[in-house]
Parts: structure tokens; C-alpha cells; sequence
């Protein structure tokens, strides 16, 4: 897996490669859930030829499933449906996130999402079993990762708490690393970090999600970049939204007159084109979806709708998502194809937001 990683580019110092090669992974998933071709989720046990093949590859491995644990006790007989509500994260993310946290000997981290235990092993590995600290809201989590973590020999504070808070009691942290996606950025993370140290997270958005890096100024202030690699995590749970099977239920049999469009659901949604980034900040909450017959339907819990499919749109609702999308394309052209990085984040108790090149930017675009 570590060779993997390699081969990839991954960026692995010593220090963090040694951790990946010293902590073994398989400790931390004695089960997992590998998706079918259906969507619904095999159990893979401990005792199943495939399970180490499954656990030492960069890949993401979930391990509940609507955060109820009965789920695996009901996977046994056979596959079952979910959403999944833990994971040991693709190694590869955790490669990107770690360097990015930027760690010196003797600094300090919370991790927000202990999950299975396996990133807090890495930072105990690298930085001593007591500079780490790490939370999961699902008690189940918390003590299990901290079983884990035990079986390794690591003894960090590994605890059951809302993340969304921070864990005061070990503060300040040289760094806090979110392992949970949030859709903006909890102030108790800023007043819990030391000064100069650093915020590394990923954003829940559906579109424009990814990675960014903060550093808070002591005064309740932080000013950090989007970072180049993206990332998608599963959300903090105080910070889900609905999920698009409800939208689509509400949207069944919406009508609206067809007009051409010369914005492609591609270039609007996959990652790897450069507008997505772009395209989120004008388009916060929206979801996207695909649908039958090649069709991709964007929409807002606000009620506004569109639905696209081989160079058409229909549209519906308060507001019109794919002439909204369209403005925020030729804005993106006039600005000459901004990448993600070049955009930045000011977080404060007055706001948070997003702004091209400079924190004076004049082109700037709320994070709520
Ligand atoms: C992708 S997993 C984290 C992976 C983990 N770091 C590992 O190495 O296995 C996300 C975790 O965040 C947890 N989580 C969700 N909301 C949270 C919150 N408000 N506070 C703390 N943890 C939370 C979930 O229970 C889940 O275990």
C-alpha cells in the first residue's frame, strides 16, 4: 500500500512513511463494507481470504453504515443498503492532509473524527501518543478507535465528544485536522488552535467541496488557502443536509419549458474541470445528481430546480440554477480560468469567506 502510495506521488516525508509502514491497518478494519455494482454494501470479515487484499489498498473502507451497528450483524446474511457514517479514510487523502497539517516535532493535534483509530495511530507514530488528541461524536467509534489504538500501543485522548466544539480540554493544539467535512468552519476550532498553528479540513459541499488550510491569528481570525488536491469527506454530522433522494421525491414531475445551453453537466460538475470549484461558490447548498436517460438534475432545498440533458435545460423554482451556473462560467472565463488554489478563506465571527488571490480581493464570495 505504502508502495502505492509512492508510485502515486503521494507526498510521504520520512517521518509520515514510516508511520504508514510501522502501523498496520488491519488492526483497525477488522470489517469493512465494499460496495457492489448495485450500490448496496458486502461485509468483509476478518475471516474472509479477500480481507487483507481489501485493507491494504488506497481505498477508502467503510466500516458503518447509517450509524447503526446492528447493520453488520444484518450484513452477514448478505449484502444491505446504507449510507455509509464511518471509514477509515483512502490512504492517499490522509498522505495529502497530513503533509498539509506541516507537523514539527513536539506540536500537538486534535483530530475531529477518530473514526477507526487509524490517522490518530499515524500521528502517534509520528508525533508521541500524548500530543495526540482525537473525538467521535458516535460513542461506538470513540471506544472502539480507542481499542484500536491500544492493540497498537498507543494510548492517546481518544474520546467520545461533538467535534463541532472542538475538545477545550487538551487546548491550545498546535494543529486541529478535520477527518469530517464541514460547511464552515467552527469558531471553536480557531480559539483552540495556538497561534501559528494551523487548521487543515475539507468543505461539505457537493460542489466545490475540497481542501483548505487555515491559520488563525489568536484573535479569533483565520486566513487560509483552498488547496490545490481535492477532497471529499463524509459530513460532520451536525452539518448534513438533506439528502438528494428527498429532493428528488419533491421534484418528480416538475415541468418547465426546454432551452438550449451551451454549459455541458460535465464541465459544471466533474472535479477535474476547473469550473466546479468556481461554479460552487455561486451555487451553495445545490446538489447534483444524474439521472435516467443521461440527464443531470441540479437543486436547492429552497425549492429551485434544473434539469439538464444533451446540450438542454429546463429549469424551475425561485431561482434559476442553470442560468446561475451559466453567469458564474462567463465570470470564470473573464477572470481567465482561476484553478482552486488561487482562491482563499477569512474566517471570523463576523463571516466566513471565500475571495480570488488576496484577502482584499475585490471579487469575494460568502462561506455559509
Ligand atoms: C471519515 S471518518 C474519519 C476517519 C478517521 N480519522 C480514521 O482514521 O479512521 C469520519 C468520522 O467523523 C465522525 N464525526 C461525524 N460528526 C462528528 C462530530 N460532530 N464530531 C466528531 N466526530 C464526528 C464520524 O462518526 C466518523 O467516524
Amino acid at each position: 500500500m505504502v508502495d502505492e502510495l509512492v508510485d502515486e506521488g503521494l507526498p510521504l516525508d520520512p517521518g509520515w512513511r514510516a508511520a504508514f509502514e510501522a502501523v498496520p491497518r488491519h488492526v483497525f478494519l477488522p470489517w469493512l463494507f465494499e460496495q457492489l455494482d448495485n450500490g448496496s454494501w458486502k461485509l468483509i470479515t476478518d475471516s474472509d481470504p479477500e480481507w487483507l487484499r481489501s485493507v491494504y489498498r488506497n481505498r477508502v473502507a467503510v466500516t458503518q453504515l447509517d450509524g447503526d451497528e446492528s447493520r453488520r450483524e444484518s450484513a452477514l446474511a448478505g449484502p444491505v443498503h446504507g449510507t455509509p457514517t464511518c471509514s477509515s479514510s483512502e490512504p492517499a487523502i490522509m498522505a495529502i492532509m497530513l503533509a498539509a497539517l506541516d507537523v514539527c516535532t513536539g506540536n500537538s493535534v486534535l483530530e475531529i473524527g477518530a473514526g477507526t483509530g487509524y490517522n490518530a495511530a499515524l500521528m502517534c507514530h509520528r508525533l508521541g501518543e500524548h500530543r495526540v488528541t482525537t473525538v467521535d461524536v458516535d460513542p461506538a467509534n470513540a471506544a472502539r478507535a480507542a481499542e484500536h489504538l491500544a492493540a497498537c500501543g498507543f494510548h492517546p485522548t481518544c474520546i467520545a465528544a461533538d467535534g463541532a466544539r472542538g475538545y477545550p480540554v487538551n487546548a491550545p493544539y498546535d494543529r486541529v485536522l478535520g477527518t469530517c467535512s464541514v460547511s464552515t468552519i467552527p469558531l471553536a476550532w480557531l480559539e483552540q488552535t495556538a497561534p501559528g498553528g494551523h487548521i487543515v479540513t475539507t468543505l461539505n459541499r457537493q460542489l466545490g467541496a475540497g481542501l483548505v488550510k487555515l491559520t488563525p491569528d489568536g484573535e479569533r481570525r483565520a486566513t487560509g488557502r483552498v488547496l490545490a488536491e481535492d477532497g471529499r469527506f463524509m459530513p460532520l454530522r451536525a452539518h448534513r443536509g438533506p439528502k438528494a433522494s428527498d429532493l428528488v421525491d419533491r421534484l418528480r414531475g416538475a415541468q418547465a419549458r426546454q432551452r438550449p445551453t451551451d454549459l455541458s453537466a460535465t464541465r459544471l460538475l466533474r472535479p477535474a474541470e476547473r469550473f466546479e470549484f468556481f461554479a460552487g461558490l455561486s451555487l451553495p447548498h445545490v446538489m447534483a445528481w444524474s439521472g435516467a436517460h443521461g440527464e443531470t438534475w441540479l437543486a436547492h432545498p429552497d425549492g429551485s430546480w434544473a434539469r439538464y440533458s444533451h446540450h438542454s435545460v429546463r429549469q424551475g423554482g425561485p431561482r434559476q440554477l442553470w442560468s446561475i451556473a451559466e453567469g458564474a462560467h462567463e465570470e470564470w472565463l473573464a477572470l481567465e480560468r482561476p484553478p482552486r488554489e488561487r482562491f482563499g478563506l477569512t474566517v471570523s465571527p463576523a463571516g466566513q469567506e471565500f475571495w480570488l488571490d488576496r484577502p482584499d480581493s475585490p471579487h469575494r464570495w460568502p462561506l455559509d
